[in-house]
């Protein structure tokens, strides 16, 4: 962090202090519960981390139930049905107000960063009262302070910001695995996306503050690390002296400590033969890529702007794949780009044919506003996108099922994550594939690193046994 950047985060501290002063004056006979609702990728996952590590550290018991006297919703504006079903949530919060006199609502996040979405929130949603979007996020405890001296509506929203502010309190959702952020915002502008509208320009931290704040996950228990950035592949433009993208997972590999390294988002146009090398090479770095596709056709690609072609992907894809064999690869694919026609989908098929992607997020293409690509002639009609949707998805299906058929049996080590949620006799591992495992065992494992056999493959997921 630069000085700046120093003398901010001190602001904020002081804005924290002063906000828990205030609180147990306020509420020395009250308690109050706070929730944290997130929407959208591990980026907004980790923000939230930071909000409720400021919140708890006010004085709030945190809690996962909307009825609740300060409801903060993170928001993710990537689609237009995330966007609805926010709007959903909201006029749900806005019925527990009825009962709870003094009850606060907030918003923030990617959908703040929107004009349209302050419009609709001011006209038809008054009772939110906070709105601060994604580059102001660091400025939390004091937009809480000026809402707990009295102030009755706070709406802060910047359009960018040259400042990278960290180190406030953070509450982690798991002790032993961790969220760090490398970088943030996108300049890639593919023409239907929103993210760097709602993000702005493409900054990297300085990799010493990237390793200090591994150090200090790990001194606390945490062994897995998930570097996170929109696209980690050009990690360190701009920035003086940086490391490249490998280089960094080479450096974070060697903080004590640090067991795991995991990744996202791999643009593939920035994926470097250094990368693929330490993929393959470094026993910490898990064996597990995501490589958005998005269309395996190259003229749709360039509509997108994603600046590869199909046999660009194709043959870095299936250069990964010989290089490292037993490295999942992921995806993300989209059907319905406005122009899309069959054949078009009929290059996408032959792209996860030939790939076998161990697993797909696959999404309908949905407009959004201010995007080169909502002004596109051809968009897509429903009965067309739903008949193409259901071809990718049933290829998607099949290939994944397939790869994962292929590690019946096979011995592996899975970091045990949680007790499972609907058969409290069995525990969920994560494999360094990132494939999940459901085995006996007991809540005292979570944490630990166990070696399971992979005994009946379910399609997304083994059931395993531990060995003793
Ligand atoms: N930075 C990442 C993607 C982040 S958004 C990358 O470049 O791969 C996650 C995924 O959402 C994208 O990969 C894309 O498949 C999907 N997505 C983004 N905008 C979309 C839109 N307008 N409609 C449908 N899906 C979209
Ligand atoms: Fe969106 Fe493209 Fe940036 Fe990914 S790389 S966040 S898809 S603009
Ligand atoms: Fe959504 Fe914002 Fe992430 S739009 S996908 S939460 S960067």
């Amino acid at each position: 962090m630069n000085e700046q950047d120093v003398r901010e985060r001190e602001e904020q501290l002081s804005y924290l202090e002063r906000c828990r002063t205030l609180f147990a004056q306020l509420y020395e006979e009250t308690p109050q519960t706070a929730c944290v609702v997130t929407f959208g990728c591990q980026m907004n996952a980790r923000d939230s981390e930071k909000l409720i590590g400021v919140l708890r550290t006010v004085g709030y018991t945190i809690t996962e139930s909307e009825d609740a006297d300060f409801v903060l919703y993170n928001t993710c504006s990537v689609r237009d049905n995330a966007n609805q079903r926010l709007y959903g949530r909201l006029g749900t919060c806005g019925g527990y107000r009825k009962n709870r006199p003094g009850m606060r609502i907030g918003l923030c996040g990617c959908m703040a960063q929107e004009e349209v979405v302050r419009k609709k929130l001011g006209e038809s949603y008054p009772f939110v009262t906070l709105l601060f979007g994604t580059h102001n996020l660091y400025k939390f405890p004091e937009y809480l302070y000026r809402l707990l001296s009295g102030e009755k509506r706070v709406e802060e929203i910047w359009n960018d910001t040259p400042n990278i502010v960290e180190g406030l309190p953070t509450e982690r959702k798991y002790r032993f695995k961790s969220g760090v952020n490398i970088m943030f915002g996108c300049n890639n502008f593919c023409t239907y996306c929103i993210v760097p509208y709602v993000r702005g320009r493409e900054k990297s931290r300085e990799a010493a503050d990237i390793l200090e704040e591994i150090r200090a996950l790990a001194a606390d228990g945490v062994t897995e690390v998930m570097l996170l950035g929109q696209n980690v592949n050009s990690y360190g433009l701009g920035l003086e002296g940086a490391p490249s993208f490998a280089q960094l997972l080479e450096q974070v590999s060697e903080v004590e400590g640090i067991r795991r390294i995991r990744f996202m988002t791999s643009h593939p146009k920035d994926l470097s033969e250094d990368l693929i090398r330490v993929l393959r090479d470094n026993e910490k770095v898990c064996k597990h890529l995501h490589l958005p596709l998005q269309s395996g056709s190259s003229h749709i690609l360039k509509a997108m702007n994603r600046r590869y072609s199909k046999e660009k992907y194709l043959e870095l894809a299936l250069h990964i794949r010989e290089e490292i064999p037993d490295l999942a690869m992921t995806t993300d694919i989209m059907v319905g780009f406005p122009g899309e026609t069959a054949a078009d989908v009929d290059d996408t098929l032959e792209v996860i044919r030939k790939v076998e992607f161990d697993n797909a997020f696959t999404f309908i293409y949905s407009k959004r506003p201010g995007t080169p690509a909502s002004c596109f002639p051809n968009q897509p009609d429903e009965a067309y996108v739903k008949e193409q949707f259901a071809r990718v998805l049933d290829l998607v299906q099949e290939t994944s099922k397939k790869r994962a058929a292929l590690l019946e049996g096979q011995v592996a080590e899975a970091l045990v994550e949680e007790v499972n949620p609907s058969d409290a006799s069995l525990v969920t591992g994560r494999l360094s594939n990132n494939m999940i495992v459901h085995f006996p065992g007991e809540a005292s494992l979570v944490g630990s690193y166990q070696t399971v056999t992979l005994k009946k493959c379910k399609g997304f997921y083994y059931l395993g046994e531990r060995h003793a």
